[in-house]
């Protein structure tokens, strides 16, 4: 396996290829996935709901960002790492936005960073840009908007669509390596994808786009419970672990494990 770079993404694109990104947030997980030949990583802010059990991504902080950031790179040696600008890192200014990016970037070791917002951040991401900071935009459905926008929300519905697209176009005309766009209307996100020159990531965004994105815990069907509609699970990781910790256990109370194989 090479190593991926943005430039291959582009390719890719340019070529009407496509490329998978996963979240990670962990070593083993950013292992795997590397070695299974996923492009690109995602260290996202859902680590608030995925792993430490917030129920939005806003309480996550850059310190807590930071540690999953450096689990992931630790574990990952192929594929581009991106990670989440968390809620309050970035939106005061074009000068907080580098600011966090350059920590990420120097204390995580990521390779890029994704900024939620539409237009009205253009100065943020050309500031990244001018600073050799790789910024991928996100826009759509926001997660760290949740609160005004008013839920879980497809957005661009209708005659809304027109301004999904002027987002993603403002954003990568300011230099937004890749658009990735959240539940929006597959036509919307096939809309995006044929305006903006860079590659397009697509969550609940419909299969125009030139990559996909998953949360892992999702694709592996590690949840449970009900799913959005734009999940499929791949595996089911839940009733597999279960049944590994019910198996364990049941060997600890017989007491046939651990055996003379396992004991010194
Ligand atoms: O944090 C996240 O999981 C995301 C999604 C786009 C997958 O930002
Ligand atoms: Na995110």
């Amino acid at each position: 396996l090479k190593k991926i770079r943005i430039s291959h993404l582009q390719q890719l694109k340019d070529n009407g290829g496509r490329f998978a990104m996963l979240t990670a947030y962990d070593q083993y997980a950013a292992g795997i996935f590397d070695e299974a030949g996923i492009e690109v990583l995602l260290v996202g802010d859902s680590a608030a709901n995925n792993v430490m059990g917030h129920a939005t991504t806003l309480p996550i902080t850059m310190d807590e960002m930071i540690v999953f950031a450096r689990s992931v790179t630790a574990g990952a040696s192929h594929a581009l790492v991106v990670c989440d600008l968390p809620f309050g890192s970035y939106e005061v200014s074009p000068a907080q936005a580098v600011e966090s990016s350059v920590r990420l970037m120097k204390e995580g070791l990521v390779h890029a960073v994704k900024m939620e917002g539409g237009r009205h951040y253009v100065e943020h991401v050309r500031a990244l840009t001018a600073a050799g900071i790789p910024v991928m935009a996100h826009v759509g459905f926001t997660p760290q908007a949740e609160h005004a926008l008013g839920g879980y929300k497809v957005q661009g519905r209708g005659e809304a669509g027109a301004a999904v697209v002027r987002d993603a176009v403002a954003l990568a005309d300011a230099g937004a390596f890749c658009v990735l766009m959240e539940m929006v209307p597959a036509d919307v996100a096939a809309e995006v994808d044929a305006a903006v020159s860079v590659p397009t990531i697509g969550i609940g965004a419909g299969n125009a786009t030139t990559g996909q994105v998953l949360v892992w815990q999702d694709m592996a069907g590690l949840r449970g419970g009900k799913q959005p509609r734009f999940v499929k699970a791949f595996a089911d990781l839940r009733t597999e672990l279960s049944r590994a910790a019910k198996a364990y256990a049941d060997e600890v109370r017989s007491g046939s494990f651990p055996g003379p194989e396992h004991s010194f």
